[in-house]
């Protein structure tokens, strides 16, 4: 429709080929068009695998849907690299940036550049504080945390740790991203009162710099060895941070703790099927991006927003927003996954994980 058909055919022959993985890990959606209304700017594909396994499929559907031409590229956790991609977009007539910023400030300015060039922005996910977003798409931030800090009491109770004074360590995301802040301030608004009342003990409590999961397992071992492995909770903001200290756990041949997590990857849910996490967080990724898409068309066609439901102060304005529901998933439910077209089933139920699939 939009592309040669050299470009149709090239891939139409990939794919026969089985060769699709291959284009995928060119990190640019293939049925984007040069002239492209809509572009995505993914922040980088290690920090989550959501933004690549599940924001892109569910984005470009949407777009496909409405029949409005759109690019979706990823960052690589390069914020020069996304203010490029941010000029070439423009540059190719993009009316409407879908931005999930690497930091406020770089976000700012990429929306800034956007506004100068007659072009709409839509904060996809993360905030851009102090921005011009048109609108703010993404979960209740705070309910997510809270989500994780009710999980981890929960799963406490259930090892019967919750009465002996556990240690409860604290893995947050980057400081750099908003949504960090408010899954902080969730899970805190659980813990902190039980810190405080001396049911729990606080045990360390680091930020892993720009959720780098490497990083995240290096300071987790630092956690264990300076309290002499005596942590015995962890609230993990994501499900690569949760993995990175349930692989340090592993390592060491300690037993298992209640680790939380987000995002519903197949790798969280394996961790969750098998004991070793006590909870994720399943962000229906589709509604999100189908709501950022409607607000995205509605900004190209001057029609009507549809589905805002709030507002969200980013520091100087309220930005309105479509905040959705975040759903905590735990053995007992981690099924709606598949029901729900989020996971398949053989992406979890496979290897050493298929005995626990009942
Ligand atoms: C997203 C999470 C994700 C994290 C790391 C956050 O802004 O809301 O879903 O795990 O970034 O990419």
């Amino acid at each position: 429709m939009y592309k040669p058909l050299s470009i149709v055919l090239g891939v139409a022959l990939l794919a026969s080929l089985g060769l699709v993985a291959a284009t995928a890990s060119a990190r640019s959606d293939v049925r984007t068009g040069s002239d492209a209304q809509v572009a995505v700017l993914l922040p980088d594909s290690k920090s989550s695998v959501r933004w690549e396994t599940q924001d892109r499929r569910f984005l470009a559907a949407a777009f496909r849907a409405a029949g409005v031409t759109y690019s979706i590229v990823n960052a690589e956790n390069d914020r020069q690299r996304q203010r490029a991609q941010a000029e070439q977009a423009l540059t190719n007539g993009a009316k409407v940036i879908l931005l999930v910023n690497l930091d406020s400030g770089s976000g700012a300015a990429i929306e800034a550049l956007a506004a100068a060039r007659g072009a709409k922005t839509i904060d996809y996910d993360r905030l851009t504080l102090k921005g011009r977003a048109a609108y703010y798409v993404s979960f209740n931030n705070a309910a997510v945390g809270r989500l994780q800090g009710q999980g981890l009491v929960a799963c406490l109770k259930a090892s019967g740790a919750y009465s002996k004074k556990p240690v409860i360590a604290q893995l947050h995301g980057s400081p750099t991203d908003n949504n960090a802040t408010l899954f902080r301030q969730g899970y805190q608004s659980v813990l902190n009162p039980l810190f405080k009342n001396g049911t729990f003990k606080k045990g360390p409590d680091q930020a892993v710099p720009e959720w780098d999961n490497q990083k995240a397992l290096t300071i987790f071992e630092q956690m264990l060895a300076r309290t002499s492995n005596k942590i015995d909770g962890v609230a993990a903001a994501n499900d690569g941070l949760g993995n990175a200290a349930i692989s340090a756990l592993k390592a060491r041949k300690l037993k298992q703790i209640p680790v939380t997590g987000q995002d519903a990857t197949a790798q969280g849910v394996q961790n969750v099927i098998a004991g070793d996490q006590c909870m994720t967080v399943y962000k229906a990724i589709k509604a999100e991006a189908n709501a950022a898409a409607k607000l995205a068309i509605s900004l190209i066609k001057g029609t009507k927003p549809a589905g805002v439901n709030g507002k969200t102060f980013d520091g100087r304005r309220q930005v309105p927003s479509v905040l959705l529901t975040p759903v905590s998933i735990t053995k007992r439910n981690y099924k709606i996954l598949f029901t729900d077209g989020f996971l398949k089933r053989g992406e979890v139920c496979r290897g050493a994980y298929a005995k626990f699939c009942k």
